[in-house]
């Protein structure tokens, strides 16, 4: 029966070509199943003499049992295979280095922010805020800005468009936070109608602002921090002391000057512009321009509801990008809104 050989030798080639245990399975039938060769060769017994029978079946038997071997160890080294693999996937290169927690940090301008409501909290002034998409009505009308005032033009603001994709006039994204005072005051108004005296305002606004522009020293999106002080004898000399010291503390120094240039804003009166110079360091005795302000003027306390016969008030516009680039020395600031993170660590 030379070839009960030949079966063994077929089975022991197919099983080493299967790498799947469910195929292993399979290819098991065609030789040990109901109908496998091995199986029907035990049935082909029963048609012969009965002294062929014994050697016959012994020789079936013996190339059943090496069939069967073949198999389980097959089996074997396919489970072994697929450990080896799992375990390679698995693997844990304990020797690479660690990923590490990356440290975030504050961006420069933010920490100017904190900085600043840090100062003029400490002085009694709470923080308020509003929308940056603003309407005409508190960015401009409600700030005594006449219907014909340059700001206004499309050239310098930003106006948002209506649904049909129309310029919708009296939509846009605030040019300044001066609006603030304005939402502020009349609901504060508002708020204190039942009392006869209205509570003293002392607030700071801080936020973004839009205009269309941009060079080395302007970003058609910058900071500006507001400050408004309303009361009943609220004066320009509480605004120079204010001002002043806050700016000393900003800058750690005492070593510096301020000073108060005429200028003109529509919702102040009279109005300035605020100047600092260094009387030491790298931009000694160059005078920079940090800040509009003045005394609000009587039209936006009359338009939030306030008396401008018994209350005044002061006002003031910073630039806190241009205080960050003075106080870290930038010159550039476009840097700080690039997130180009070289330029940012190092404020960390
Ligand atoms: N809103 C002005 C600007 O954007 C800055 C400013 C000037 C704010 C005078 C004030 C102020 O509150 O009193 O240029």
């Amino acid at each position: 029966m030379h070839n009960l050989d030949a079966i063994v030798a077929e089975a022991k080639a197919l099983f080493a070509s299967i790498a799947d245990p469910d195929a292993l399975e399979q290819a098991k039938a065609r030789f040990l199943g109901k109908s496998g060769q091995i199986t029907e060769r035990l049935k082909g017994l029963a048609k012969l003499a009965q002294e062929e029978k014994k050697s016959a079946g012994a020789a079936i038997n013996r190339a059943k049992a090496l069939v069967e071997a073949a198999l389980t160890e097959r089996r074997e080294a396919i489970r072994e295979a697929e450990l080896a693999a799992r375990l390679a996937e698995e693997a844990l290169d304990v020797t690479l280095p660690g990923r590490g927690e990356a440290q975030g940090g504050l961006h420069p301008v933010t920490r100017t922010l904190e900085r600043i409501e840090s100062l003029f909290r400490s002085i009694g002034f709470t923080v308020a805020d509003g929308p940056e998409i603003e309407t005409d009505f508190y960015n401009f009308t409600a700030l005594n800005t006449p219907e014909d005032h340059p700001a206004r033009s499309m050239h310098d603001t930003f106006y948002l468009l209506d649904e049909q994709g129309q310029v919708a006039e009296n939509v846009l994204l605030r040019t300044h936070t001066s609006p603030i005072q304005a939402r502020f005051m009349k609901a504060h108004v508002e708020r204190y109608r039942h009392l006869d005296v209205l509570p003293e305002i002392r607030i700071i606004a801080p936020g973004r602002v839009y205009r269309v522009d941009s060079d080395a020293t302007h970003s058609p999106m910058f900071h500006q921090v507001e400050g408004l002080w309303v009361g009943e004898d609220v004066s320009f000399a509480d605004l120079k002391g204010v001002i002043a010291d806050f700016l000393k503390c900003f800058f750690e120094s005492d070593d510096l000057e301020v000073r108060f240039r005429p200028s003109f804003f529509p919702f102040t009166e009279p109005s300035a512009e605020i100047d600092v110079a260094f009387m030491s360091g790298t931009l000694k005795g160059r005078w920079l321009e940090i800040a509009g302000c003045g005394m609000v003027h009587p039209n936006v306390l009359t338009h939030a509801g306030i008396d401008p016969e018994r209350y005044t008030g002061f006002a003031f516009g910073f630039g806190p990008d241009r205080l960050t680039m003075l106080r870290y020395g930038v010159n550039d600031l476009r840097l700080f809104f690039e997130g180009d993170l070289r330029f940012l660590r190092q404020f960390v």
